[in-house]
């Protein structure tokens, strides 16, 4: 096996096997290990035809010690029972989504990035509706999978930090719609406006509320921070995902003794924050140097030295220090896979 795992992208790579379980006549059946990229799925499968479809993103980190490390995989396994109950798929049950995630993870351990090579091994549990339906209903059908692939940084500019645009023109889920859970709909919703993006030179887009276009939502597949002082504020939107990554520098900024604000962040005060930038679990944290607003014709500029600003690297050391093992997890994140 010839990977050079210092340079991985984020995209697809073969490895050994994946995992899959079919809810069929009101239950799950047995997990079944495979080697097979392919699924035969009927023509009429809900998932294709409505979106009844989910997806969630983790990663498993190695250690210095040789140990596999699992972050905070239960926020994932709940969000995704949020998100089957939110479009109506079958409810996958945490113990079987725990043991489909390291059974996947341990079948193909030899894909786990090296320690220090700053990679690590994306694990990608997939749930859709696989019953053939043609009226709009939910499938009674399902098929939940489990594929592992390494990557390395979300935006191709690694720990560098990013530009992005403001979009105006489009929303990637509507104020009472499923922007709250991990659907492919919001996805494909997004695609147009990130290809505008990106064709212009940004790494992302920043959506803004779908109500009222005033305030600050995320930052394509990742949520929006921002730093003033010792503050760490984040939008607060039902249009967002919540996102782990998120959830967990809000807790380690307030162990870092700052203060932390979840609430409205109006487009405006975008000119106001120290640091910004976009964090998830594949984007990690990615500082922003530059956001252009292309509806007001200004751009505001971060990271004057070319570099993060200090409180996002200090963040991000911590948070990857617990991820890979460096340092003790004084919060109960970590679950090591034997
Ligand atoms: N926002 C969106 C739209 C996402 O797709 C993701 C990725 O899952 C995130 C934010 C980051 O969430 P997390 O930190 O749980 O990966
Ligand atoms: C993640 O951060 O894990 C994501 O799922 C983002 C994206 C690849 C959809």
């Amino acid at each position: 096996m010839n990977i050079d795992w210092k340079n991985l992208p984020f995209g697809y790579m073969p490895t050994d096997y994946n995992v899959r379980c079919y809810f069929r006549n009101g239950q799950w059946g047995e997990l079944e290990i495979t080697s097979d990229e392919y699924i035969p799925v009927h023509m009429a499968a809900t998932g294709l035809h409505y979106g009844q479809e989910s997806f969630e993103g983790m990663k498993a980190y190695m250690g210095k010690d040789g140990k596999i490390r699992l972050f905070r995989w239960q926020e994932n396994a709940r969000r995704m029972q949020r998100s089957a109950t939110g479009i109506k798929l079958a409810v996958v049950p945490e113990e079987l989504f725990h043991r489909a995630i390291t059974t996947a993870v341990r079948l193909n351990k030899r894909f786990i990035p090296p320690y220090g090579t700053g990679a690590a091994l994306y694990i990608r549990p997939l749930l859709f509706g696989t019953g053939a339906e043609v009226g709009v209903k939910p499938a009674r059908e399902y098929l939940f999978l489990v594929f592992v692939t390494p990557v390395g940084p979300y935006f191709k500019e690694g720990f560098k930090p990013v530009e992005m645009l403001v979009c105006h023109d489009f929303d990637r889920a509507a104020p009472l719609g499923t922007g709250h859970i991990k659907v492919g709909g919001n996805y494909a919703a997004s695609l147009v406006s990130l290809e505008k993006g990106h064709e212009k030179g940004y790494a992302s887009v920043i959506y803004l509320d779908a109500m009222e276009k005033k305030y600050i939502d995320e930052c394509g597949p990742a949520n929006f921070f921002g730093i003033k002082g010792n503050t760490y504020i984040t939008p607060d939107s039902h249009t967002i995902l919540p996102s782990i990554t998120n959830m967990s520098l809000q807790e380690l900024a307030l162990h870092l003794g700052m203060k932390v604000e979840k609430r409205p962040v109006p487009l405006e005060e975008i000119g106001e924050f120290d640091e910004v930038g976009a964090c998830g679990t594949a984007a990690v944290i990615t500082s922003i140097r530059r956001i252009v607003d292309e509806q007001n014709g200004k751009s505001y500029e971060y990271c004057r030295d070319g570099n993060p600003g200090p409180i996002s690297v200090k963040l991000y050391q911590k948070l990857t220090a617990i991820q890979y093992g460096d340092e003790p997890d004084p919060f109960g994140w970590i679950e090591i896979v034997d």
